[in-house]
């Protein structure tokens, strides 16, 4: 078990250069099984959840090359695929479950293990399976499974009760190789799923107006191949973005698409702190004599202020003057954190799904655990203006989703290291 020893630090100051997303790269490493010929996968960031995705499809019988360094993947899924995707890798990852679409359109049948809860929700997959069902596959759940078959799946319309990501990602997946038209109504319009909607087509699908809330398909025989870069990750821009705030330092983001950033940016302003675009990236800083003001905050589907920042958000208002309201309306528990706040002296009560937060001056180091990815980032960043030492454990769970986030961190001035097996030690 490797933990950060993170130290009271200064005012992080320089640029950094944000990595591939991961809930890009995730849903396009599964949409590589739907092409025939060799694809080149670019900016891949170098993330645990990536090598559990690359691994679940090695199993499943792709050829895969990862050169780490450089960021590329070469994938192959030309030889005889296999229809079972392993409960061990399935239920380490949710994203896993992405690949049920592709598997079903070119295979004509698949069978994977439900994903389960996890940590911050239910998490069902009740809108995946439906708009299989819609395409015409007979559907099957047991024994923990869900199979599906349909020797060609059936162009069709259907709407998506909620706007889920991946659903519309594992339905765009699967009608990719339809007989017909689908039309996916009420779909996700994430940033993320644009990406995916690129890469299909520039392996040779026909999807159109993804990045709305009606995408279409124009069901083709086949795909081929795909040489696509993955967009830069908005969730870890936002993570260093709030670091400049927290710390009151002055940090550029590179390597950004600025209008991904917009609900982020928009609350960043609210609480007093600067942002530019410039010709580097984004700047954002904070100016000498003011302090960090309280403001609401509500997760919604994009283009609304993302959930996945919500944990790191607060960190920036538990140290805001006055009260702030975060309401979390995407998942139902997605507030373990706050307890680990308050391990850290924040002034945080839970009402259903608000977290009413009342400003502090400062925070205590403390030992901590990351309960979820983005907890355990915001837990990070706390501990930067934290008095004293902080111990965070769990870091396996900021693995799964940043890239080199301690070296990084470390390179903008913050006083954070890593230590590997600390439980032997302590020993
Ligand atoms: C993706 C992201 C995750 C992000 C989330 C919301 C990836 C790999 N992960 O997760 O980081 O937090 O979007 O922006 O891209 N739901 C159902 N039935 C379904 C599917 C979803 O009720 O069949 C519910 C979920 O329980 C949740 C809500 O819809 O409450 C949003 O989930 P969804 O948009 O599907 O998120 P994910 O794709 O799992």
């Amino acid at each position: 078990m490797a933990r950060f020893i993170i130290k009271n630090s200064p005012p992080l100051k320089g640029s950094v250069k944000i990595s591939g997303s991961k809930n890009a790269v995730l849903p396009i490493l599964a949409a590589s099984l739907l092409a025939e010929g060799k694809c080149i996968i670019r900016e891949v960031p170098c993330q645990s959840d990536v090598e559990t995705m690359l691994k679940l499809l090695e199993r499943l019988g792709a050829d895969l090359q990862w050169d780490k360094d450089a960021g590329i993947i070469h994938t192959s899924a030309s030889s005889r695929l296999r229809t079972e995707a392993e409960y061990e890798l399935v239920s380490k990852m949710r994203a896993s479950f992405l690949v049920m679409g592709p598997l079903l359109a070119r295979l004509g049948e698949v069978n994977v293990p439900l994903p389960g809860g996890c940590a911050i929700g239910a998490r069902p997959v009740d809108l995946h399976l439906k708009g299989f069902c819609a395409l015409g596959a007979e559907v099957v759940q047991e024994h923990g499974n869900v199979s599906a078959k349909a020797k060609r799946l059936k162009g069709a319309r259907i709407y998506l009760d909620f706007p889920s990501v991946g659903a519309t990602e594992n339905i765009m997946m699967a009608a990719v190789l339809a007989d017909g038209v689908t039309v996916l109504e009420n779909c996700a319009v994430e940033p993320e799923i644009v990406d995916l909607a690129n890469f299909l087509n520039s392996a040779g699908a026909e999807v159109r107006g993804a990045g709305t809330d009606t995408i279409k398909i124009i069901g083709v025989k086949s795909i081929s191949k795909a040489d696509h870069s993955v967009i830069p990750d908005r969730i870890e821009a936002g993570t260093f973005m709030v670091a400049a705030g927290v710390t009151k330092g002055d940090i550029t983001v590179t390597n950004v698409v600025a209008d991904h950033l917009k609900p982020l940016i928009a609350k960043l302003k609210e609480v007093n702190l600067n942002v530019e675009e410039t010709e580097a990236g984004l700047r954002v800083y904070y100016k000498e004599g003011r302090r960090l003001i309280a403001t609401d905050v509500k997760t919604l589907p994009y283009p609304g202020f993302p959930t996945d920042m919500q944990a790191q958000f607060m960190s920036l208002l538990i140290l805001a003057e006055g009260t702030s309201i975060v309401t979390e309306t995407v998942f139902e528990n997605r507030f373990m954190h706050v307890g680990e706040f308050k391990r850290m002296g924040a002034d945080i009560k839970i009402e259903s799904r608000s977290a009413i937060i009342e400003g502090v001056k400062k925070l205590m180091g403390a030992q901590v655990k990351a309960t979820d990815l983005r907890a355990g980032a915001a837990l990070a960043l706390a501990a930067l203006t934290a008095s004293g030492t902080t111990e965070l454990s769990d870091i396996y769970h900021i693995d799964r989703g940043y890239c080199n986030l301690a070296e990084k961190l470390s390179q903008l001035g913050a006083m954070i290291h890593r230590e590997e097996d600390f439980s032997e030690k302590n020993c």
